[in-house]
């Protein structure tokens, strides 16, 4: 019976020519063309020019790119910003020391003069957006050599991006879609003086920590508050303390009344990489090679830094950043494995791959075009395969080495140098390389990093080609007794790198003739040398296979909009403004097992252990949950935390605005669940849930935990 109404409801979904919601990343101005019917017959009020319009205000006025891989909103006529407390928590940290610090115990303004200033923080805001591939694609023929193609693009791009923002403080980006069949224009606007207005501690915003990351039921309050500030004209401006709050065209109304299942949900960000279309070769390299590797590598780090952050709060504080970013991605990789095993994903795409092959015999003119194509990809990859792993071990182990990385800094000072700048030029890179020595210095744990220099290392030496081996992995066999230890006690000490003082004092005295003491430090030598093979053995052999890749992605795509002319493709995110919409909904993980599509501050206070860091719950929380203190936030005497739905989300979408039928705000997108991380590459409506913050436990605990209600009084609740 199931499968009767399986195969009805396809035959409708292709007879109406649409693709059925969940899965997808539309672009704004074609909202009109393909979704906003089926969005409004799923439960959404208003129009597409409500969400992406130049004529008027619009939903898009109130969405920004939060720094450089987040998403944010407004939510006052003052500027103010919400986005996840992940997003800000760089910042947050940067703010923090021992003494006063904000990430363990949070950090509220208590009115304009006490919101902090975040030197190199911006967001973007899209003025227009525009289809100019024909523009971008002129000149350009299908029988062009690649390097030729590109060329042409690039000049056609240059221009008219200089054209469309002549005259203006606009900034113009041109991105490709559908593997550059079509290209787009964003006309953007930058902020550069945004302040932290606000954010809870880490045992709430970061609740549950890495255990929880990527997990469902989740009770993180994944939330911070910033605020815009402008000139006196509302034009961008950096930091002065003449800034006035910026006003914007548009803001989010908050709805706190809450969701239900099915209820429409809509997803508004900046989504940052997906792999839809991939082929079945390069999802087997991707999770038989790369991620296995990839994972590896970085348990190894996450051991040595964790044993370290644990023995240590100073050395917590230092690397709290930095081991969330390993974690997450370590997490991840291992989740979309697993999900794309359990969803057979290489047979699937296998599937699919012989239905087009069969497809382009049926006649000469596709098999000319078509026809070799899957074929080519399975050479292709494995030709790639030993450069990709390398060059990932260059990445996440090589310079995982943190000495290493940033000796790299330096090769600015030591390029300037040769290149004979003048002495106001290099005065000015010296400052700047005196800022990147505190930063670095700040977070930074040598002894953590030399244990990890052997680890990391070695691992490399063991899985990569011997093709791609540096000079010193000779030398540690013969002076070092094949010991990485050793090797690594003698860079520690002889390095100025591993010694701050030493450094900026070298900075400060730094003479041309002084280049010689960088080019021969042993740390800045050893990252030189890796370079030294990306460079000369990777990048040339890689870039031309994956520009023979990037043409059969071309052509395949087109073949299969022309076998599948019912299906509408949406196009690979690529971290321009998209719409993902869906409904609340739970799920079911495994058999048996049915998730529901909410959690409440119960499971809290039931998560709650003073022994486990991820699990301390802060006092003043428990206290409000023993009262029931929860005001007008709770539904039922229930305190909601947060919500899943089927939007489909990527990295980059985390601060996304999550948006009702009404167009209010009802939470801010953070994560996704574990059974349905594999989604960037394979979507799946029944496993794969974004993870939703409800709004009203974000101005519950604004308003109740932390006494800043005055800021409740900025925005538009809907009650
Ligand atoms: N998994 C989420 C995303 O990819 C949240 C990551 C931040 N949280 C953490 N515990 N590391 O970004
Ligand atoms: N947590 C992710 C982010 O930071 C969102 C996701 O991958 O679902 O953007």
């Amino acid at each position: 019976m199931k499968k009767f109404f399986i195969i009805i409801i396809s035959f409708l979904i292709v007879c109406a020519g649409t693709i059925k919601a969940d899965e997808g990343m539309w672009i704004p101005l074609l909202l009109k063309k393909y979704n906003i019917k089926d969005m409004q017959a799923m439960g959404f009020k208003l129009t597409a020019d409500d969400i992406y319009s130049i004529n008027q205000a619009s939903m898009k006025d109130a969405v920004m790119i939060f720094g450089g891989g987040c998403t944010g909103e407004l939510v006052s006529d003052k500027g103010l910003i919400l986005t996840n407390h992940h997003c800000g928590f760089g910042w947050i940290q940067y703010h923090s020391t021992l003494e006063s610090d904000y990430l363990t115990n949070g950090f509220w303004a208590m009115n304009n003069k006490e919101e902090l200033v975040n030197p190199g923080l911006s967001v973007t805001f899209l003025v227009r957006m525009e289809d100019v591939s024909t523009q971008v694609l002129k000149g350009v023929t299908d029988d062009m050599i690649e390097i030729k193609r590109e060329k042409t693009i690039a000049g056609n791009i240059k221009k008219i991006a200089k054209k469309a923002t002549e005259g203006t403080h606009y900034k113009a980006i041109i991105k490709p879609f559908y593997f550059g069949n079509e290209y787009y224009m964003f006309v953007n606007e930058v902020y550069t003086d945004v302040r932290l207005v606000g954010a809870p501690p880490s045992a709430i915003g970061k609740f549950g920590g890495d255990t929880d990351n990527w997990m469902w039921p989740r009770h993180t309050g994944d939330f911070s508050v910033f605020r815009i500030y402008a000139d006196k004209n509302n034009k961008p401006a950096d930091y002065s303390v003449d800034n006035v709050p910026f006003k914007p065209k548009k803001h989010f109304p908050i709805s706190m009344k809450g969701v239900k299942k099915n209820d429409f949900t809509m997803v508004f960000g900046y989504p940052g990489s997906t792999q839809q279309y991939l082929t079945s070769h390069a999802i087997s390299l991707i999770t038989k090679t790369m991620n296995p590797h990839k994972i590896n590598i970085r348990q190894k780090r996450i051991d040595v830094i964790s044993a370290d952050m644990d023995s240590d709060p100073s050395i917590r504080l230092k690397y709290a950043s930095k081991y969330a970013g390993i974690s997450n991605a370590w997490k991840k990789w291992q989740g979309e494995n697993r999900g794309l095993r359990r969803l057979n994903a290489i047979k699937k795409k296998k599937e699919l791959e012989k239905q087009f092959q069969n497809w382009t015999l049926k006649d000469p003119y596709k098999a000319k075009k078509y026809g070799k194509i899957i074929s080519k990809y399975k050479s292709l990859y494995k030709r790639i395969s030993p450069y990709q792993l390398a060059e990932n071990y260059i990445f996440e182990a090589a310079f995982g080495i943190e000495i290493l990385r940033f000796s790299g800094k330096f090769r600015k000072l030591v390029l300037a140098t040769d290149r004979e700048v003048g002495d106001d030029d290099l005065t000015k890179i010296k400052e700047q390389l005196k800022i990147e020595v505190e930063r670095f210095f700040k977070d930074y744990n040598q002894p953590t990093d030399q244990r990890l220099f052997a680890i990391l290392l070695k691992l490399y030496y063991e899985n990569v080609d011997k093709d791609f081996h540096i000079e010193a992995f000779r030398t540690i066999r013969t002076e070092y007794d094949k010991s990485f230890g050793k090797y690594g006690k003698f860079i520690y000490s002889k390095s100025m790198f591993a010694n701050k003082k030493k450094l900026l004092k070298f900075i400060d005295n730094y003479t041309v003739e002084a280049v010689e003491e960088i080019r021969t430090d042993p740390a800045y030598n050893l990252y030189n040398s890796f370079v030294k093979i990306y460079l000369e053995e990777i990048t040339e052999a890689k870039s031309m296979l994956s520009g023979k890749i990037d043409r059969l992605n071309r052509t395949y795509i087109n073949g299969l909009r022309e076998m599948q002319t019912d299906k509408i493709f949406y196009p690979d995110a690529n971290f321009t403004l998209r719409v993902a919409y869906g409904k609340v909904d739970d799920y079911e993980p495994r058999d048996g097992v049915r998730y529901r599509h909410y959690t409440t501050l119960e499971g809290i206070i039931e998560k709650d252990n003073p022994d486990i860091y991820d699990y301390r719950v802060p006092e003043k929380l428990k206290e409000l949950y023993e009262n029931k203190d929860y005001g007008e936030y709770a539904e039922n005497g229930e305190l909601h935390v947060a919500f899943t739905a089927t939007n489909h989300t990527t990295g980059g979408n985390s601060g996304s605005p999550v948006i009702n039928g009404s167009g209010h705000l009802i939470g801010i997108n953070f994560d996704r669940n574990w059974e349905g991380t594999m989604s960037d590459i394979m979507y799946d409506p029944t496993q794969c849930r974004n993870i939703t913050l409800d709004i009203r436990y974000a101005l519950f605990i604004i308003d109740k935990f932390a006494g800043a209600g005055y800021l409740l009084d900025e925005m538009t609740l809907i009650k």
